[in-house]
């Protein structure tokens, strides 16, 4: 028996959506999609409304950014939500509102998250969160454990330097434990690769990002995946996050399809000339 294929539910996207979407090359869809959402405050600012309103909005177009991707079946979508920065140097009013509507969004959500087959995850260092709000996203990972469709990924109290120090220190550690301690200093420099740091990641059970999405027209990854997005395209948009919607997240696939990606090699650029080409050129 061939496990069943599941039904397509691209007929669940609106109209504009779908417009979108059929201009679009099913074969080369994005497998992980990145956000860094920003522009919640200055949405609010333009409104003349406190920055908390922003951040309310911010979380309802989380919502429908997520429907849409499961609609079009994206394997893994990553949210920054909350960065350690973010915690050290907002307000503690704006964090302590922003951990109350992470935790109202998580509650409010969880249906909708098993009826998109949508699993939810986190990265980050969580553990430093208050302990109702880690309470809350375990509740809503468990919830959602079994979900076989987009994986939601919210980046919590995430810094990416600070992953990629402890990441090393693990690996490190790890490597070190497998040889019984035994290995020098300059042995167990030689082993490390490349690898064994991708593995002690946070994200070491996903693809890398294939595209990285900055809303609010801000040129800059805010120690976001730094590592992850090597070779990912980068897509920046002057729209504000409460404004982004599933129609704008299929733009910014359309756009990454008219993207080479070359991975530092030629792509499709004409091919290199023989060794005897290139010396008649030298004479
Ligand atoms: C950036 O806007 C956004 C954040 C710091 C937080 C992101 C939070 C949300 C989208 C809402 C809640 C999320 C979930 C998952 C429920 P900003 O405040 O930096 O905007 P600004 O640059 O215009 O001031």
């Amino acid at each position: 028996m061939f496990p069943a294929t599941p039904p397509s539910r691209l007929n669940e996207l609106s109209a504009d959506e779908l417009a979108i979407y059929q201009q679009l090359d099913p074969e080369q869809l994005p497998k992980h999609i990145a956000i860094i959402m920003d522009g919640n405050g200055r949405w609010a600012g333009q409104r003349r409304m406190q920055r908390f309103f922003g951040h309310q909005q911010g979380a309802e177009s989380v919502q429908y950014v997520v429907e849409t991707a499961s609609r079009i079946d994206l394997p893994w979508l990553t949210l920054y939500a909350f960065s350690l920065e973010n915690n050290l140097r907002r307000p503690q009013t704006e964090v302590s509102f922003l951990m109350r509507l992470l935790r109202t969004y998580l509650v409010g959500n969880v249906k909708r998250m098993n009826d998109n087959n949508v699993r939810i995850a986190y990265i980050g260092r969580i553990a430093d969160l208050p302990k109702e709000v880690q309470e809350t996203m375990q509740w809503a990972a468990e919830q959602t454990a079994r979900n076989t469709g987009t994986t939601l990924t919210l980046a919590l109290n995430y810094g990416s330097r600070v992953e990629i120090v402890d990441a090393v220190r693990d690996a490190l550690t790890r490597i070190a434990a497998e040889q019984n301690g035994r290995l020098s200093l300059a042995e167990l420099l030689a082993k490390f690769s490349e690898q064994d740091l991708s593995q002690a990641l946070y994200t070491a059970h996903m693809p890398d990002p294939d595209l990285v999405i900055r809303t609010s027209g801000e040129m800059r990854i805010s120690n976001f995946l730094l590592w992850q997005i090597a070779y990912s395209e980068i897509y920046v948009t002057e729209r504000f996050w409460p404004d982004f919607r599933g129609q704008h997240l299929l733009e910014a696939i359309r756009e990454y399809q008219c993207r080479e990606r070359r991975f530092g090699g030629l792509g499709n650029a004409p091919k290199a000339k023989s060794a005897e080409q290139e010396q008649a050129l030298v004479r």
